[in-house]
């Protein structure tokens, strides 16, 4: 028993031990088979002696209470942000004004990579992980700690001599490895890809079961202490980063201190030119003065510090090869011509497309198959080709013309304004499959695991023709096929049958009428409450409904008086989907008569949808600009820029109790 213990607690060292070397030193020195030994013989002796399992072991990051999980944090603290610059003029101009404040320059700084991802609070009590906390609106988070502690480089005691108290600041990323093993994970099932690696991490932090969390195989840099509590005397930011990285914190060993200013710009230069280098994804240097003392005399503004500023890397370009242009048939028949690139890594991400959106971009850019062209991609932007590089065009290169007939289904392809469309409806493949695919979709009927993997099943098997075909598939039409046990076959059918019941509005976005995305399809489903009602509604009610111009009631009635759509509806209806929303109940229709509210941040109690869903059902209208008319702005976690601008006009600001209230008891004296 006595051995089992000793050999227990060498294993963790040893364990803690080369997480530190891999994570903060960088330095590993035995390869992760090696580590997995250890690990292992770790869980088998645990297993055998139950009574000695400690939380902090290496082994028990997952499996801890998640019951806390996204139960408000309030930060003892406030976490800043921090301004933004973009360009050494406006960095001179920032050390300018820290330089009045000082009375001096300040004697040095230190610069950081600014790491794209998710702000992260770490409490440590006597050197244990006891809280792990988002940023949120910087003065209340949600409480992450199950999640956190599935993160490897996040340490679950601290080496040496630890403060009684200390918070630690950082940002969890996604290193990018691991988003593109993720994301051939999704093309390999079929499913969506995520967008970038900065979302997918906050999606990956905020799962309600840690044991995906900790599949997502997460890292983090820490950058900052807040609270402390004890802990050594320093003067320098410098040297806090050199501590941090004693107690086991990885603090990034690509920030450097610098004398001054041309060094910082020294170091923006480079980190700009190693930014497709690294595993993780940066948007831009943070420069914080060094010297403590100097941080307190120059102290904060309302939103961030005056001694740091960020410096915001620009949205980045690259040259490739437009290989070909072809044309995507969409869901609604548009036809729309994309790029075909040599594959080219832009911003961190492999390119190998960009939509063209119609033949107008193509003819104002003057695009030509051959030509040498430049690619942009800003964050989350999706890239764009932003035109070709005429010195290096090389003889004469044809114009590109809009096809005639459609590639996927021979019909002609007709103009209508901008947007040319494919004349053969669902007898055209490649519309049909996309369709299909958003009908299925997480903007459409939500049916889970019916992707484009599964629309390409169904189609190529000639199992359905239309939507409505998948409300009549049976289990046999699946089973035995490849990748199609009892249980994915029973989950799909499952979903498909849940589907039929969705509410109006899913299924008129999911219907794809041109124009109806989720907010006017909102505004149809609670006036009409009904499919045939929608339908069958002159044009002169529709005109009448606030928010619905003239376009869309001409789409809607051009839609509804196909009869193709019409057969799709009436077949639909056999097939009992739910095309009628039953009147809500025990709600007062009219209590918020009259109010305009916009919703801005994540509220705890309810979704997006269901925030405005609810303010509708009560005879009130959600906008989603803030101006004079605005009765209130009702503000979840992470509000965004809406809130300021209420305070700018003088808007009442609901939190989310005040907006329960509002939904409650009505407006009250908000609307005076
Ligand atoms: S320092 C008081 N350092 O950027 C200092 N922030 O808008 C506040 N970030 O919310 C932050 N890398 O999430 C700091 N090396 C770094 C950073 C960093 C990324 C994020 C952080 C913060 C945002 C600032």
């Amino acid at each position: 028993m006595a051995d089992a213990a000793s050999e227990i607690e060498q294993l963790r060292e040893a364990l803690r031990h080369h997480l530190y070397l891999y994570h903060v030193l960088d330095k590993p020195e035995i390869a992760d088979a090696e580590y997995d030994v250890l690990y292992r013989r770790l869980t088998e002796l645990e297993a055998d002696n139950p009574e000695l399992v400690a939380p902090d072991s290496p082994t028990q990051r997952v499996g801890q209470p998640a019951s806390e999980l996204f139960a408000p944090v309030k930060h003892r603290e406030r976490l800043f942000s921090l301004d933004n610059v973009e360009s050494t003029e406006a960095l001179t101009a920032w050390e300018e004004r820290l330089e009045r404040q000082l009375g001096e320059k300040p004697s040095g700084y230190m610069c950081e990579l600014k790491i794209d991802g998710l702000a992260v609070s770490l409490t440590y009590t006597d050197g244990s992980l006891t809280k792990a906390a988002t940023r949120g609106d910087g003065t209340t988070g949600e409480d992450i700690t199950a999640n956190a502690r599935t993160i490897g480089a996040v340490p679950l005691v601290l080496r040496g001599e630890a403060p009684s108290v200390m918070e630690v600041r950082g940002e969890i990323y996604m290193p990018l490895p691991e988003f593109e093993r993720l994301n051939k994970d999704q093309e390999a099932s079929g499913q969506a890809l995520y967008a970038n690696a900065r979302n997918t991490a906050a999606g990956s932090v905020r799962q309600k079961d840690p044991a995906v969390t900790a599949s997502r195989r997460l890292s983090i840099w820490v950058y900052q202490v807040g609270f402390i509590e004890g802990g050594p005397e320093l003067t320098r930011h410098s040297e806090i980063a050199a501590w941090l990285r004693e107690l086991g914190f990885p603090f990034n060993p690509a920030s450097e201190a610098v004398a001054d200013l041309k060094g910082v710009i020294d170091y923006v230069n480079a980190a700009e030119k190693a930014r497709h280098a690294r595993d993780y994804e940066t948007d831009g240097v943070v420069i914080k003065a060094d010297v403590l003392a100097e941080q307190r005399e120059a102290g904060f503004t309302a939103k961030s510090p005056r001694w740091a500023v960020a410096y915001k890397f620009p949205p980045e370009e690259r040259t490739t090869v437009l290989a070909d242009i072809r044309i995507n048939v969409g869901r609604t028949g548009a036809a729309t011509p994309y790029a075909v690139l040599e594959p080219v890594i832009v911003g961190g991400v492999t390119v190998t497309t960009a939509t063209l959106h119609n033949a107008d971009e193509v003819a104002r850019k003057d695009l030509r198959v051959g030509d040498t062209v430049t690619v942009r991609r800003a964050g989350d932007v999706i890239p764009e080709v932003v035109g070709p590089v005429l010195a290096l065009r090389k003889g004469r290169p044809r114009r590109w013309k809009m096809p005639e007939t459609c590639p996927f289904s021979g019909h002609p392809i007709v103009r209508d304004g901008a947007v040319a469309y494919c004349t053969g409806g669902f007898d055209c493949p490649g519309r049909l499959r996309e369709y299909l695919a958003h009908f299925a979709g997480r903007d459409g009927m939500d049916i889970e695991g019916l992707g484009y993997k599964t629309v390409d099943l169904l189609l190529t098997e000639k199992l359905i023709s239309d939507p409505a075909d998948l409300f009549t598939l049976r289990a046999g039409d699946l089973l035995g096929r490849e990748g199609w046990g009892e249980v994915s076959t029973g989950n799909l059918i499952g979903a498909i049958a849940a589907a039929k019941d969705q509410p109006l509005e899913r299924l008129l976005r999911a219907l794809g009428i041109p124009l109806v995305g989720g907010t006017v399809a909102s505004t149809l489903a609670r006036r009409f409450r009904s499919m045939d009602k929608i339908m069958s509604s002159p044009e002169d009610e529709l005109d009448a409904i606030d928010g619905i111009g003239p376009e869309l009631v001409a789409s809607v009635q051009v839609w509804a008086g196909d009869a193709e759509n019409r057969a799709l509806i009436a077949k639909l209806q056999r097939a009992g989907v739910r095309t009628e929303d039953p009147e809500p109940e025990g709600v007062d229709s009219t209590v918020l008569a009259g109010v305009t509210i916009v919703l801005t941040g994540t509220m705890r109690s309810m979704s997006r949808e269901e925030a405005r869903n609810a303010v509708e059902d009560r005879g009130g209208k959600v906008t989603s600009s803030v101006s004079s008319k605005t009765t209130a702005v009702a503000v979840g976690e992470s509000p965004g820029s809406k809130a300021t601008r209420a305070e700018e006009l003088g808007r009442p600001i609901l939190d989310e109790e005040a907006f329960h209230d509002l939904l409650e008891n009505g407006p009250g004296e908000l609307l005076e």
